[in-house]
């Protein structure tokens, strides 16, 4: 079998770690290859080399049996190398076909703008996607917007396609339909290389599947040969419990009253038509839904973030609609950001920086002029072994750490009693496993279940139901700014969730 890609023996360190360590991997013509592995463990750094980003330290990469230097994204794409990133690229101010045609020249295309609209219609179609060339980037869903990313990439005939955690910004509809296309683009002789955090999904549509863990390979295998079991296994060397075991008693008391609640979103449309919600103590309450139909706006309300209109939302008996962000946080309201990396650090500051952000202003960490050092950093080191965030040391910048740990950071910084006697109350968590891998998750969800049963009232946002099946005492279906019904998991059927998530049900009771 034709081999597209042949990486020997890559080698890339970063201050304190190795994020590659001697990697050999092939990548095969028509072949589709998903790369697992834990947070951290080196799939973006290695993509990264291949794509131009990183110049490896040692090692050698071959395209179509020819040894090549890629020492930039140009050198890259004329390699017939594409890269979807985990966060798009695309410039939302452009229309789609400006961002397609956004650097081809420099790759020596020659552009007549109305053959091109022509070709980007013909080639969406052909893998049976409805992108107009000529809207703006901005007009579109996450779904689309990746979609895009693709005819950037298929339009320059690319050999060589890398998806970095394709899937995670897309709802179970979107994802069919990628893999779909994927398959089509594979039958066409195009090689994948497929990043996941989702297990199914790797052994559903790859034809092998390799396993990293801490910079290095430790195992290739046929789709067809393995299993959950041996690939967790391979990942994180131990099985992972995929139950929860919650084991709590109901609840009865309401702590959160969310009534009537109104906002706007950011195109001025109103977002929240009017929520009506009520959080138990000690209770977690789920909200799915296909993204964008108000969760974000909602969470972003609850935590101060967002000017709501119109309602009331109580804690414990208290309005505290529009209140400031600090004074929700000192009333014991927490807000685990989606998007973590975006949203939720400040990149270029430290990791102790990043974690004492809000506390800094607290004793004992300092008085009115100086900031105790010396307590600050024996309290980071502290909180930072207490969430397993792994670091060489905590005046690493933020940035660099991987996505499962800068969530777990994140954590550490939200819930952690940083400051003296502060203890969370009510915890907004927005797709907070989002990108994670599965014993990350497992820890995220495993601390937020320990919070419920410490008294901590939780909502949590996501768009898995499973998850939200297994981690919820309650889920509500959130639809076009409106809960659709609340219910108890296993209480209603999926495909009743699927009618409620589209608008098309609801439910009156519980
Ligand atoms: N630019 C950088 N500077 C310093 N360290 C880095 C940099 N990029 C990555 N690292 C480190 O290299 C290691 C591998 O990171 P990488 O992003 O490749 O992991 P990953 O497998 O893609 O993880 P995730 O699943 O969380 O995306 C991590 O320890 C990370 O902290
Ligand atoms: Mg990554």
């Amino acid at each position: 079998m034709e081999e597209l890609l042949h990486l020997k023996g890559i080698v890339k360190k970063f201050p304190g770690v190795v994020a590659n360590d001697n990697v050999d991997f092939t990548l095969r013509k028509g072949e589709i290859h998903a790369l697992l592995g834990e947070n951290g463990a080196g799939k973006t750094t290695l993509m990264n080399i291949v794509y131009g980003l990183y110049k490896p330290d040692a090692g050698e990469i071959y395209v179509e049996g020819k040894r090549v230097e890629i020492r930039s994204p140009r050198d890259a794409i004329k390699l017939g190398i594409g890269m979807v990133h985990q966060n798009f690229k695309l410039i939302p101010s452009h229309t789609v076909m400006e961002n397609i045609i956004l650097g081809l020249k420099d790759v020596g295309f020659v552009i007549n703008r109305k053959k091109v609209g022509e070709e980007i219609r013909k080639l969406s179609e052909q893998y049976g996607w409805r992108i107009d060339p000529y809207v703006y980037v901005w007009q579109l869903s996450a779904g689309e917007k990746q979609q895009v990313e693709l005819l950037k990439i298929l339009y320059r005939k690319a050999k060589i396609l890398i998806l970095d955690e394709p899937t995670s910004v897309l709802t179970p509809q979107e994802c069919r339909n990628l893999f779909h296309a994927l398959r089509k683009m594979a039958e066409e002789g195009i090689g994948i290389i497929f990043i996941t955090h989702k297990l199914e999904e790797a052994l559903s549509i790859s034809d092998r599947i390799t396993v990293m863990r801490k910079g290095k390979i430790v195992a290739t295998k046929n789709a067809w040969e393995t299993s959950i079991e041996e690939l967790t296994n391979y990942m994180i060397g131990r099985p992972v419990l995929f139950k929860l075991d919650k084991n709590k008693t109901d609840s009865s008391e309401d702590f959160i009253l969310i009534r009537n609640l109104k906002a706007y979103g950011d195109t001025g449309a109103l977002a929240l038509k009017n929520v009506n919600l009520t959080i138990r103590k000690n209770e977690i309450l789920g909200i799915i839904g296909v993204t964008g139909n108000g969760q974000q706006e909602l969470a972003e309300v609850l935590a101060g973030l967002r000017k709501a209109i119109d309602g009331q939302v109580l804690i414990d008996g208290m309005n505290i609609l529009n209140y400031s962000p600090l004074k929700l946080i000192e009333l014991g309201v927490a807000y685990i950001p989606p998007e973590p990396i975006k949203y939720g650090i400040a990149p270029n500051l430290t990791i102790r920086d990043n974690l004492f952000l809000k506390a800094y202003r607290y004793k004992p960490y300092s008085s009115r002029i100086f900031i105790n050092l010396r307590e600050v950093e024996k309290k980071a080191e502290e909180i930072i072994r207490r969430f397993n965030v792994v670091c060489p040391n905590t005046s690493i910048k933020a940035r660099s750490l991987s996505g499962g740990n800068i969530q777990r950071l994140i954590l550490a910084r939200e819930l952690s009693e940083l400051i003296n006697g502060w203890k969370p109350r009510f915890i907004i968590a927005a797709y907070p496993t989002k990108g994670l891998d599965i014993s990350a998750a497992e820890f995220v969800n495993r601390t937020l279940i320990d919070y419920s049963k410490t008294g901590s009232s939780i909502l949590y946002i996501t768009e898995d139901i499973e998850e939200a099946m297994m981690v919820c005492d309650r889920i509500a279906v959130m639809y076009d700014g409106r809960i659709m019904g609340v219910f108890k998991p296993g209480e209603v059927s999926i495909e009743k969730i699927g009618l409620m998530m589209a608008g098309a049900e609801t439910l009156t009771t519980s």
